[in-house]
């Protein structure tokens, strides 16, 4: 059994890790700040499934962080603690810098002091490829598809960081795999692709799956309710059940070679089979639930990218892992 420090756990993907790493009889240590709306909850579901050992404390904070690892030296870190929506790193880009940026580094340093023997696992994310607009991109009646890249994007393509999260997440992202480089460090960079299940508590900033199950669950309450997207629907991303998420993170544990994993990013998503736009999505909930959803449309997002579907190929490889749930499987848990 190994001992794991969750950055990040009481958020979405954190907790679900959380649950499972209780269940499997790992040590499990999280270091959260509670920031997140809906942490709070996801800590009271964790603090009544098993023991484990939490502090509240900030990755901002290098002596919280010192603290931290100096007493727990995992073998493990899951750095997941982060500023997660694109939209409030374009209000307040400090935090977002010093949240994302300066939180990696923090850690980085604390394992190169306290604890060298940690491997750690960032979440990162596919914006730090930028808005892909140098592609080529047809459009049919529900999705955009990528001319260049029909079945998903690889690790190959070019890095673009651009607005502050994709430059905070890139950078954090960049930092990992030159601790590798440079010092040793053991560290793994995971780009993701959507992901979403339960305990996200989602909004319309982050977790946009979520937040349109419960649009379409309010509509089928009040037939009249409406809502607004960004763009014309047919921005198409690939979706990855938090099941697999979890199955991912512990494929690393016990995996035997991990030296050969450290120093890689792998782009992670659902793929191509599990890729789907918001037209498709609002189709798909439209039949499940027997409703008609009322939306209007207004501009797109800046940097938002027509579309981003993971090549796995890479991931799949190395460590034998692939999605197993559909998406419609997983959209039906949650509604
Ligand atoms: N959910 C997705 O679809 C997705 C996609 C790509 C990348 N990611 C990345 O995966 C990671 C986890 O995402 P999530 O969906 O679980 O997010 P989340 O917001 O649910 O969880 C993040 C947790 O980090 C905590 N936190 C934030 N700032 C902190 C700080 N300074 N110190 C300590 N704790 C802090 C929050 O309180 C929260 O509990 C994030 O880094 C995110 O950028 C997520």
């Amino acid at each position: 059994m190994s001992r794991i420090l969750i950055t990040g756990g009481f958020g979405f993907v954190g907790s679900n890790i959380a649950l499972k790493g209780l269940q499997l009889g790992h040590e499990i240590v999280i270091m959260d700040n509670l920031c997140r709306a809906g942490s709070e909850l996801n800590f009271n579901i964790l603090k009544n499934s098993g023991e484990f050992k939490y502090y509240i404390k900030d990755t901002r904070l290098m002596n919280d962080v010192k603290y931290v690892i100096k007493e727990v030296k995992p073998d493990f870190i899951f750095h997941l603690a982060g500023q997660v929506a694109m939209t409030t790193s374009i209000i307040d880009p400090l935090n977002d810098f010093q949240t994302n940026v300066l939180g990696t580094l923090n850690i980085l340093e604390a394992i190169r002091e306290y604890s060298p023997y940690s491997t750690i696992i960032y979440s990162s994310s596919n914006k730090v490829y930028g808005d892909l607009e140098y592609l080529t991109y047809k459009e049919s009646q529900t999705r955009y598809s990528c001319v260049e890249h029909p079945n998903g994007f690889s690790e190959e393509l070019k890095l673009d960081f651009q607005s502050p999260y994709g430059c905070s997440k890139g950078a954090a992202d960049q930092y990992l795999l030159d601790y590798h480089r440079m010092f040793d460090v053991q560290s793994i960079v995971f780009r993701h692709s959507t992901m979403y299940g339960g305990m996200q508590n989602a909004n319309e900033d982050q977790g946009w799956i979520g937040w349109f199950v419960d649009q379409a669950k309010k509509t089928k309450i009040t037939s009249s309710h409406s809502f607004t997207i960004s763009g014309d629907g047919k921005q198409v991303r690939d979706v990855l059940y938090v099941d697999d998420v979890i199955d991912l993170y512990f494929s690393i544990i016990s995996f035997s070679d991990k030296e050969n994993l450290s120093g890689n990013a792998f782009n992670i998503g659902g793929g191509f089979d599990q890729s789907i736009s918001l037209l498709e999505l609002f189709n798909f909930l439209e039949n499940e639930l027997d409703v008609k959803l009322n939306f209007r449309k207004k501009d797109w997002r800046k940097n938002d990218q027509k579309i981003f579907v993971s090549d796995n190929v890479k991931i799949e490889r190395l460590l034998n892992w692939k999605p197993t749930n559909t998406f419609e499987q997983g959209i039906r848990s949650i509604l």
